[in-house]
């Protein structure tokens, strides 16, 4: 099918690889002509495993192709996937100018039918409003539009593999013929027929994808409900592991014994410093924000929030007890991005505790093996180093922040010698305690007896 990706941002750009590597012509279209220049020179403008391989065998294949001109790609198109940016407005709800301005140039480009898809992520009943629009600027054109709702569950660093080995794969519609339009264009990432770029064609066994087939407003509310309840359990461990701190216990062998529950699951209860990222954040807030509108108090994840947040709090609170002043003194951070395998920085919680250690006068050092280049611009005043030890050097304490595996994997006997303090405090419980004390180290962490 010709599948045209309005939004070359993160996911449309795996949604376009994707979709390419599986057999469809894709054009991606972008209006930022600086960025469709980078991409049509071969250079993908973010850090994603996978991502650059899947896009350049589609691109030799002649199976996608990079334009800044939208008119032509909804024009050449059957399906026709939004991936445009819905960022949060000051009062927390999402910005769909974007949306929007794409809708316009589809009514008014459009001379056939057209398959219009939301994959970036909305608000409930912005499909309602996006048809609506077609229909209005589409007055003249004549063209029909089937709008289709369609979220993802991408995680950043591993989205290459999460779109090609999906859970389920969900659809909004008005009409089944445009579900079927949808399970044609899934059909091989259904049926687990395709050459994957990931595990080299010997994919792990595992059960194929359910094709959930439900309305729009349902199927919007599914990505926000999902994304709400996996930061209400990270919350949920986090306030656990504040009471194993009180209690003596240990967070990590509670939450493996509650995880064995079938009914709970292992994934998602992890604690540590909060989460963070471009999802969690402004989806928990988006998501109570338009439970207010439609007059409902969704204290709950409020209350998600109001815990996430206090964890810098409290992590930047130990740092201070274990150092007793900070000012002056050389603290270095491993870990920048907000989570591992991912340049990304965004809402990233070792941003704001690095924010706090300077303000109260710190000598930060800082490490991140992908995260340093976008960290540069928001704080000019880290050092950033060549590699974790170069980090460590001199240090009278080492937080860290992101779990890297490349941090579980340092000699940490050759760390210890490096050190002012051999003081560490693990704010992603990533080291073992009891290796960390043998070696002589004062080592904190999350929720486990000091
Ligand atoms: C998330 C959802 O997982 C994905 O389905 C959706 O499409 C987009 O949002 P992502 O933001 O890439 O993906 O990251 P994820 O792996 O979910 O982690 C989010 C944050 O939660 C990170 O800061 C991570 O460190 C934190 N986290 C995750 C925990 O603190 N504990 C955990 O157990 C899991």
């Amino acid at each position: 099918m010709r599948i045209s990706i309005v939004g070359c941002g993160y996911v449309g750009l795996v949604t376009g690889g994707c979709l390419a590597a599986v057999g469809h012509q894709v054009n991606c279209a972008d209006s930022d002509a600086e960025r469709v220049r980078a991409l049509v020179a071969g250079h993908i403008p973010i850090y994603e495993p996978h991502l650059e391989e899947v896009i350049s065998r589609a691109r030799s294949d002649k199976r996608i192709e990079f334009t800044g001109n939208l008119a032509a790609a909804v024009e050449s198109a059957e399906a026709i996937f939004i991936c445009v940016g819905t960022p949060p407005l000051e009062n927390g709800e999402a910005d769909l100018s974007a949306i929007d301005a794409v809708a316009r140039v589809i009514a008014t480009e459009a001379r056939g039918p057209k398959l219009v898809i939301e994959k970036s992520t909305v608000p409930v009943r912005t499909g309602e409003q996006l048809r609506r629009a077609l229909e209005v600027y589409g007055r003249t054109s004549g063209a029909k539009f089937q709008v289709v709702s369609n979220p993802e569950f991408l995680r950043e660093g591993s989205s290459v593999c999460d779109f090609l080995h999906p859970d389920r794969i969900v659809v909004g519609v008005d009409e089944p013929a445009a579900a079927e339009k949808m399970r044609e264009i899934y059909r091989s990432i259904l049926e687990r027929k395709f050459q994957c770029p990931v595990h080299n064609g010997a994919c792990p066994p595992g059960a194929p994808p359910q094709f959930v087939v439900t309305t729009i407003n349902s199927s919007e509310l599914i990505k926000h409900a999902s994304n709400s309840f996996l930061a209400l359990k990270i919350s949920y461990a986090n306030q656990l592991a504040d009471l194993c701190e009180r209690l003596g216990a240990d967070v990590e062998e509670v939450t493996r014994a509650m995880g064995l529950d079938p009914r709970i699951g292992p994934q998602f209860l992890r604690a540590g410093i909060g989460f963070g990222g471009f999802c969690f954040p402004k989806d928990i807030q988006a998501f109570y924000r338009l439970a207010e509108r439609a007059g409902m108090d969704f204290m709950l994840l409020k209350e998600a929030e109001r815990i996430n947040k206090s964890r810098i709090d409290q992590f930047v609170e130990k740092a201070r007890r274990a150092l007793w002043v900070l000012k002056g003194k050389q603290v270095s951070v491993l870990g920048l991005s907000f989570k591992p395998n991912t340049d990304d920085i965004r809402f990233a919680p070792a941003l704001e505790i690095v924010r706090r250690l300077l303000a109260e006068g710190a000598m930060v050092h800082a490490y991140d093996p992908q995260g340093m280049k976008k960290t540069q611009a928001e704080f000019p005043t880290v050092k950033y180093c060549e590699n974790a030890y170069d980090a460590v050097s001199g240090a009278d304490a080492v937080l860290l922040l992101t779990e890297w595996p490349e941090f579980r994997e340092l000699d940490w006997a050759r760390v210890h010698g490096m050190m002012v303090r051999p003081l560490v405090l693990d704010g992603r419980n990533l080291l073992d305690p009891g290796k960390m004390r043998g070696l002589g180290f004062e080592y904190h962490c999350i929720g486990r007896p000091d």
